[in-house]
């Protein structure tokens, strides 16, 4: 897999999934620019990974003034980017009767408003040839209690990320989704708190485990890579069988 001195761009990238991909493709030999809207996370990060090939932004990506930031450090770095990954998303898990238009909104701004905006905004700035990949989740297609606010943001994500794939086809720039099962991140845990919870989730996957972020970056590098370049449109999901299980 050949991504040495390929510019990376992951939005959300300071814990969790996003840093465990950041860290890989610096393992890689990328350069890596990562966001996130805490730059004390984002410092935390920078120095774990302790590259000179990693930079960090303090951009939020669910509004069009915080990913004007991005573009704009983009720009002044006089970057062309090999690989868009637009993973920065909150969830909110509540019953229907409970869910507050506060959380809905925060949920809609962050991982369709932001994700959209930010590929429309960097487009110009992402190489012929380069690659884009949503963070959906399998929640878009196991119908999970309590998930309707989130669970519908990423069915946004992949219909957006599918038509992307389509319109963005011309410019040799594919798209594709990796849709995470249950993780074990800082966002699993504050979602998720209680061991019981965790148990519950752990034992409908079929392979009866929370998955790491490691793992889900692999696929992402996959994805990004040239060993995937005849694949676009697709949702590859990181779930341990999560979804075919639940559907049982
Ligand atoms: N973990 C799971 O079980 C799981 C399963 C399926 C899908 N996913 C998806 O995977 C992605 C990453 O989740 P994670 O579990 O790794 O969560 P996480 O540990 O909470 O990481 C989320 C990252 O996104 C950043 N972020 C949040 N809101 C942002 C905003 N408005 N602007 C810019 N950055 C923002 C966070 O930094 P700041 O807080 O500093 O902004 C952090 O770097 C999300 O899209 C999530 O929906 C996760």
């Amino acid at each position: 897999m050949k991504l040495e001195n390929k510019n990376i761009v992951i939005t959300g990238g300071s814990t969790g999934i996003g840093f465990a991909t950041a860290k890989a493709f610096i393992e890689k030999g990328a350069n890596v620019w990562i966001t996130g809207r805490s730059a004390d996370n984002l410092q935390k990060a920078s120095a774990k990974i302790n590259s000179p090939k990693l930079k960090t932004v303090v951009s939020d990506t669910s509004n069009l003034a915080g990913i004007e930031v991005l573009r704009k450090a983009v720009e002044e770095d006089q970057i062309k980017i090999d690989v868009l990954f637009l993973n920065a998303g909150i969830a909110v898990f509540a019953s229907i009767e409970d869910v507050t238009e506060a959380d809905f909104d925060a949920q809609f701004n962050t991982n369709v408003k932001g994700s959209f905006f930010t590929l429309q905004k960097l487009l110009p700035s992402i190489k012929h040839g380069g690659s884009v990949i949503f963070t959906s989740s399998t929640v878009a297609t196991a119908a999970q209690l309590g998930s309707s606010g989130y669970a519908a943001t990423k069915g946004a994500i992949n219909k957006i990320a599918q038509v992307a794939s389509n319109e963005l086809a011309a410019k040799k720039i594919r798209v594709n989704v990796v849709s995470p099962g249950p993780t074990q991140t800082e966002g699993f845990d504050s979602v998720i708190p209680h061991l019981e919870a965790k148990e519950y989730l752990a034992s409908v996957t079929a392979l009866k485990r929370i998955g790491n972020p490691d793992e889900v970056a692999k696929a992402v590098l996959f994805l990004a890579s040239d060993e995937a370049s005849f694949i676009l449109g697709t949702e590859l999901l990181v779930d341990g069988g999560y979804t075919t299980y639940a559907r049982k």
